[in-house]
């Protein structure tokens, strides 16, 4: 099975959050990139289409914006006459494309999950070292509720496996609690706070329209998801209304400021561009 092909994906008609304004605007403060001082270095990680830079150089113009991916789809969906620049990169190997200490900003919406949970402290500890003494890392993702984190964990894994992820290759998802998030950033060398949850709203045809999965594979996904335990149906508010199954994803928005650099871990993944 091939990996996941992200740049097929048609994020303009997948779940309602990638499109969420209310989201970007808590993104936005989060980043203190409206009172920043002078000209920031801002980069979006694991950005897709670029949805998070396209929507803060709006709002913040006076900044200097790039987006990070590992898949060239992904970054072509991003007009050439955009003012935003392109790294076509592994999040995994961070510290051997950016200079060390030469970010002040960086964002990662919906990324950090999909990386295996042995080697998210390795894309932490990029990050790290590309940010500045100070810098502020934003992270938008899904969080596990505690008690609840193995059937997340396993709902997101299916559909991803459905999507083309092959685990046995690449490793499987893992979707920290509150706790560990938080944990794994100290460990990493940030200083974390929450800074806000949310709700993504998902009905499982959303994956069917934004080109996931199929339509199979949605049927697949249903009868998995109807059939979870009834603390698991209340805790993400599962529930069928018509033909449609919807669920409700939490999902936190950390700021976490770089409090002390730490030694770089050795990196993981592939490495396209060096600085
Ligand atoms: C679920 S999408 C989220 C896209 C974007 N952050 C957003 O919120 O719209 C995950 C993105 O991470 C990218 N990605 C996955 N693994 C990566 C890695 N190791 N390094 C860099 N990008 C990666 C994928 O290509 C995809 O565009």
């Amino acid at each position: 099975m091939a990996p996941i092909e992200y740049g097929k994906r048609d994020e303009g008609k997948g779940p309602e959050t990638y499109r969420s304004q209310s989201l970007l605007d808590t993104i936005f403060k989060a980043t203190g990139l409206e009172n920043f001082k002078g000209s920031a270095v801002f980069v979006d990680l694991m950005s897709g289409p670029g949805g998070i830079a396209l929507n803060l150089q709006k709002k913040a113009p006076q900044h200097s914006y790039a987006v990070l991916d590992n898949d060239k789809d992904q970054l072509k969906k991003i007009g050439e006459q955009e003012p935003v620049r392109k790294i076509l990169a592994d999040v995994r190997c961070l510290s051997v494309i950016v200079e060390d200490g030469s970010i002040d900003v960086a964002t990662v919406r919906y990324g950090l999950k999909d990386i295996p949970k042995n080697q998210q402290p390795i894309a932490l500890s990029g990050i790290n070292y590309a940010l500045k003494p100070g810098g502020v890392l934003v992270i938008a993702d899904m969080v596990s509720p505690e008690g609840a984190r193995e059937w997340n964990i396993m709902q997101h894994s299916r559909k991803q496996q459905f999507s083309g992820r092959n685990i046995k290759e690449e490793g499987e998802c893992y979707i920290p609690t509150e706790a560990e998030w938080l944990k794994m950033l100290r460990e990493a060398g940030f200083e974390p706070e929450i800074f806000d949850h949310y709700k993504s709203l998902v009905t499982t045809t959303d994956w069917v329209k934004g080109k996931q999965i199929t339509d199979d594979q949605r049927m697949q996904m249903d009868a998995f998801i109807l059939s979870a335990p009834e603390n698991i149906k209340k805790e993400f508010n599962i529930r069928q209304e018509g033909q449609d199954v919807k669920i409700d994803y939490p999902v936190i928005i950390i700021k976490a400021v770089k409090k002390e650099a730490k030694s770089c871990l050795p990196n993981e993944g592939v490495l396209y561009e060096t600085k």
